[in-house]
């Protein structure tokens, strides 16, 4: 099979993949790519066949357990739950997964409600123009998720271009660094709390299960929890937001039928899921054994990437897939995943845009995007899917 070199789409594939995945799909749901950073890759963009790659164990996500070196952030911060397979998946998910329940999620409700309002406050101080990522879309999950894990807030400006640099690389040697600087500041965190005594937090509770249960959570398995949580909890959700705010926009006619029925409001997040996900790519798999994925065989010892977004503009799934319709049946979706690596956070993402969304449209009725502020900056890379910057004026 031919390889496609994503990396010649250059800034048009980045600012807009769709039309690439929909060539792409016409001749096959799964393609041999090469990525802009060099990787030789298999790239599923069929929905049917996305879901089932998803699903299936013999497509592991430890790159060890396939023959192959481990990925970096194993090597530098430790095992999370997307570079483990069970039994170790297991164990972690279920030390955590009681926190991001249905049930536990609702109970934030008012304390999103009430960082939403706060933000809302300080933008419309300002002079009838902001940067909606700077001013909502990031202060918001941030604050949420810091809070959840017991990370103070003053220390977040420190760790956002870190952040951004892992799940948006600009080259090997930032990202390098980026991820060190991260395994050194949660090795600090780690360690103050373990010296200034418990607190009513998510580290602090991980903490206490290590000191009571020692082989149920390593030290490093402990850093890279906090590590996946912080990461997983913020970016994505940053980009639901905007994506969602740039959706809206450019479909005034959704846009108007929102603000007229609020009631519309958890399908319109829902098809910004499914029409411009945050996560373009799930992360990588790897072939225990030659895998049949649709009509092609992956090869052993081979990595897979799962194209969230091709699967959800898939024809044979959703009809008419180019069009943003917030009252469309949007079931399975994959913005979330699929299988057992499911998305933990989904609940607290959801609630979280449906709030900022609702409250920004309501706080700014003329809000429009700003045509003055010049082309977007999109983030690089298959793995996100938004914009650094998404200037706004009303
Ligand atoms: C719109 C926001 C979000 C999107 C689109 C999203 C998407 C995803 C996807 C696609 C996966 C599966 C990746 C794979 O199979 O390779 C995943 C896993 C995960 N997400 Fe999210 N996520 C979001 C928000 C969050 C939040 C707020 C949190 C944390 C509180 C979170 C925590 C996690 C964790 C811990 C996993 C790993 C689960 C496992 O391996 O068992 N995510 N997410």
């Amino acid at each position: 099979m031919e390889t496609v070199d994503l990396g010649a789409y250059g800034e048009e594939f980045n600012a807009d993949p769709y039309p690439y995945y929909a060539k792409l799909r016409a001749s096959g749901p799964v393609h041999h790519v090469r990525t802009r950073l060099g990787h030789e890759v298999w790239l599923v963009v069929g929905h049917a066949e996305a879901r089932a790659a998803l699903a299936d164990p013999r497509l592991s996500k430890s790159p060890a357990a396939a023959g192959l070196e481990r990925m970096l952030d194993e090597q530098l911060i430790g095992p999370h739950l997307l570079v483990v397979d069970p039994p170790d998946h297991t164990r972690l998910r279920k030390l955590i997964a009681r926190e991001f329940t249905g049930r536990r999620v609702e109970a934030l409700r008012p304390r999103v409600q009430a960082i939403t309002d706060k933000l809302l406050d300080a933008m419309d101080g300002t002079e009838r123009r902001a940067d909606l990522v700077d001013a909502l879309a990031f202060p918001l999950p941030i604050t949420v998720i810091c809070e959840l894990l017991g990370v103070p807030a003053a220390d977040r400006a420190r760790f956002r271009a870190w952040s951004t640099e892992i799940v948006a690389p600009t080259g090997a040697d930032p990202e390098l660094e980026a991820i060190h600087a991260l395994a050194a500041y949660l090795d600090e965190l780690i360690e103050d709390k373990r010296c200034s005594g418990p607190t009513d937090d998510l580290l602090s509770a991980l903490l206490r299960t290590r000191a009571e249960d020692g082989d149920r959570l390593s030290s490093a398995e402990l850093r890279a929890m906090a590590y996946l949580l912080l990461i997983a909890g913020h970016e994505t959700t940053v980009n639901l937001i905007s994506n969602g705010v740039r959706a809206l926009f450019a479909h005034p006619e959704q846009l108007a039928a929102l603000r007229a029925d609020f009631g519309l409001l958890d399908g319109a997040v829902e098809e910004v899921l499914r029409y411009d996900g945050p996560v373009e790519t799930a992360t990588a798999r790897f072939a225990l054994e030659p895998v049949p994925v649709g009509d092609t065989v992956i090869p052993a010892g081979d990595c897979v990437l799962v194209g969230l977004a091709a699967g959800d503009r898939d024809a044979a799934r959703f009809p008419d897939p180019d069009r943003f319709d917030i009252r469309r049946d949007t079931g399975g979706h994959l913005a979330f995943g699929h299988g057992i690596h499911y998305c933990l956070g989904a609940p607290l993402a959801r609630l979280e845009a449906r709030v900022a969304l609702r409250a920004l449209l309501e706080r700014f009725p003329s809000l429009e995007l700003d045509p003055s502020a010049g082309p977007l900056d999109w983030l690089p890379g298959l793995l996100m899917r938004g914009v650094r910057r998404l200037p706004v004026r009303w």
